[in-house]
């Protein structure tokens, strides 16, 4: 089954500058965005509930599914640290006949955190040891797994590596 249906992941830890970028594809590819926090935030739930994050994102991904077998492009930057989660994402889409692309994400521990503290969306704000923890938990995608995705349409615009 092909449909000309596209995913878009965008990947990398908090500050990495995914929703930056997600919502400059969004506009370039005529593209629905799937972000966890905005739904959350229209929920009024904070941002720190990961067990709200999860219910948000397995709704998001019904949605994103029904979406790409119609032929969409849909882009979802949930952060997807763990490399078995992106593995599940792109062979879902593909089972649906979409072309599935990986955009990663990524800077400096204190720059993330620099930039973080200056956009000030949680609350509390992230700690830096938290932080400097979930650097060590990420599981950046390798050469080899990216090669399991397609071409991207749009490289990135900015990415300091
Ligand atoms: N390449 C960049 N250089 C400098 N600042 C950036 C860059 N990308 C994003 N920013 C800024 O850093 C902050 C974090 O970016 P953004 O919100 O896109 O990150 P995010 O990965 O979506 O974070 P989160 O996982 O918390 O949602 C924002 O204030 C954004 O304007
Ligand atoms: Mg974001």
């Amino acid at each position: 089954m092909q449909s000309s249906g596209r995913l878009i992941l965008v990947c990398g830890l908090p500050g990495s500058g995914k929703t930056t970028l997600a919502e400059a594809l969004e506009g370039r590819l005529q593209a629905i965005r799937f972000s966890p926090d905005d739904w959350m935030d229209a929920l009024s739930i904070n941002l720190h509930r990961e067990d709200m994050r999860a219910k948000v994102e397995a709704l998001q991904w019904e949605l994103a599914q029904q979406l790409l077998a119609q032929g969409l492009t849909v882009i979802i930057e949930w952060g997807t640290w763990a490399r078995s989660e992106r593995d599940a994402l792109r062979l879902g889409a593909r089972a649906l006949g979409a072309a599935v692309e990986l955009h990663y994400l990524n800077a400096p521990s204190d720059v993330l955190l620099e930039r973080l503290e200056r956009r000030g969306r949680e609350n509390p704000p992230i700690e830096r040891d938290a932080l400097f923890e979930w650097v060590e938990i990420f599981q950046a995608p390798t050469n080899a797994e990216m090669a399991l995705f397609d071409e991207p349409l749009m490289a990135d615009f900015s990415n300091p590596g």
